[in-house]
């Protein structure tokens, strides 16, 4: 059996809503044989009571049993006051939002701890099940639509009454990934007539068997726009162009956009400017999806419904937050998966395999050094001989 204690916190920062851990998490962790303390109230704003933790065996504990733990799972990158209370040598998983913070990675680093940004999953099929940038992603491009119909003040699908008929709403999804292909489905369903664009020669296809209609400059540049792990590249300023004027024209005639535009490790693409909002009807609405990362759409401010050019422009920054009961579901399974592999099958101990590819793609630090190559750190010698 497993001799290690698993802390789950409270989030701290920013009124994070979500936690790290479900009943059903626990009760996997459990079967693992690992001792499970959740920090009391941690579910809570997820609709997780304590009661629902203990009762799968768990026990409740307050901040000071973070102490004893071997391994701490968060939502958030722990807060520096949060880390002086972790046991050197613990194992932190967590979103750690990485790039621009190396020196809070440098700080978890001298703390001893051996820390795992789960954004950083490598997207082959073993890591599905872990794949948090999906999981949550899915989620937010539902909520985006949601949030998109809560504010327009017309009715989404056709209506044909006696009292006359009226219109579907348009929707533009800008950006057909994990959330934009969500946000289609979503539209879909409420009834709206759906347009998408991307820079991918693959999301064409994805937008069709939706439903939608796919709008982009397919030129030669398009067609070799997508990596060999699946993102899109930064865009060449002619391009670009190109793409701007036929949003331009498209966005004259749409109700509702949204957009998740995002490109790997870099600011957000601007895709929609004042003069294109300007150009949309009275009452129309655009989400921006992208916001933590800059933006896709000009004037949008984050967390805010703001009033740009007539258009109401919704930015909030954590849009699985908004929907956090169902997303800490998937967020805590996601987490467990991955724990799984971190137990030895022949021991049954917590291990660190340095030669595996999952902690090679996610270890930000270990044995007191930052060892990602990204943030500055040398790979560990078991890693580089891997
Ligand atoms: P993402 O969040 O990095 O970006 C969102 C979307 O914005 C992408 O589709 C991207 O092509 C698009 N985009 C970037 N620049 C743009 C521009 N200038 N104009 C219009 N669109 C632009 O991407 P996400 O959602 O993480 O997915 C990336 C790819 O990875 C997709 O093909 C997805 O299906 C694939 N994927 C594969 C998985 C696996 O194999 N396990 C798991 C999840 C996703």
């Amino acid at each position: 059996m497993v001799a290690a204690t698993v802390y789950i916190s409270r989030e701290t920062v920013g009124g994070e809503p979500r936690v790290a851990c479900s009943p059903e998490t626990v009760k996997k962790m459990k079967a693992l044989g690992l001792d499970v303390v959740v920090e009391t109230g941690a579910g809570t704003l997820s609709r997780i009571p304590d009661g629902e933790y203990e009762k799968l065996g768990a026990r409740i504990g307050s901040a000071t049993d973070v102490k004893t733990a071997d391994v701490v799972l968060k939502v958030r990158r722990p807060a520096p006051k949060e880390i002086k209370a972790y046991k050197s040598g613990a194992i932190v998983i967590a979103i750690m939002d990485p790039y621009g913070n190396e020196k809070a990675i440098a700080e978890m680093a001298s703390a001893g701890l051996s820390t795992f940004a789960m954004e950083l999953m490598p997207r082959i099929t073993r890591a599905q099940s872990m794949d948090v940038l999906s999981s949550q992603a899915n989620l937010a491009g539902y909520q985006a639509v949601i949030d998109a119909a809560s504010v327009y003040d017309r009715a989404m699908p056709m209506m044909m009454t006696a009292a006359g008929t009226v219109p579907a709403a348009k929707v533009f999804v800008m950006g057909a990934g994990v959330a934009g292909l969500q946000a289609i489905a979503t539209a879909r369903r409420l009834g709206a007539v759906v347009s998408a664009t991307d820079v991918r020669p693959a999301a064409k296809e994805q937008v069709a068997s939706l439903g939608g209609k796919f709008i982009a400059v397919e030129d030669d540049e398009f067609k070799a726009a997508e990596t060999a792990a699946g993102y899109a590249k930064p865009m060449s300023a002619e391009y670009q162009a190109k793409q701007a004027a036929l949003v331009a024209e498209h966005i004259a005639k749409q109700d509702i956009v949204i957009s998740t535009a995002l490109i790997p490790g870099r600011p957000a693409p601007r895709l929609v400017t004042r003069n294109m909002l300007k150009a949309m009807k009275p009452g129309s609405v655009a989400v921006d999806l992208a916001i933590e990362r800059g933006g896709n759409i000009e004037g949008a401010v984050a967390d805010q419904v703001a009033d740009v050019e007539g258009v109401r422009v919704i930015a909030y920054a954590n849009v699985p937050g908004r929907i956090a009961a169902s997303a800490s579901l998937l967020y805590a399974k996601n987490l467990v998966t991955f724990l799984e592999t971190l137990i030895s099958k022949e021991t049954k101990e917590l291990t660190i395999n340095l030669d595996d590819e999952l902690v090679k793609a996610t270890m930000l630090t270990h044995g007191g050094r930052v060892v990602h190559p990204n943030f500055g750190g040398a790979v560990p010698a078991a890693v580089k001989e891997g």
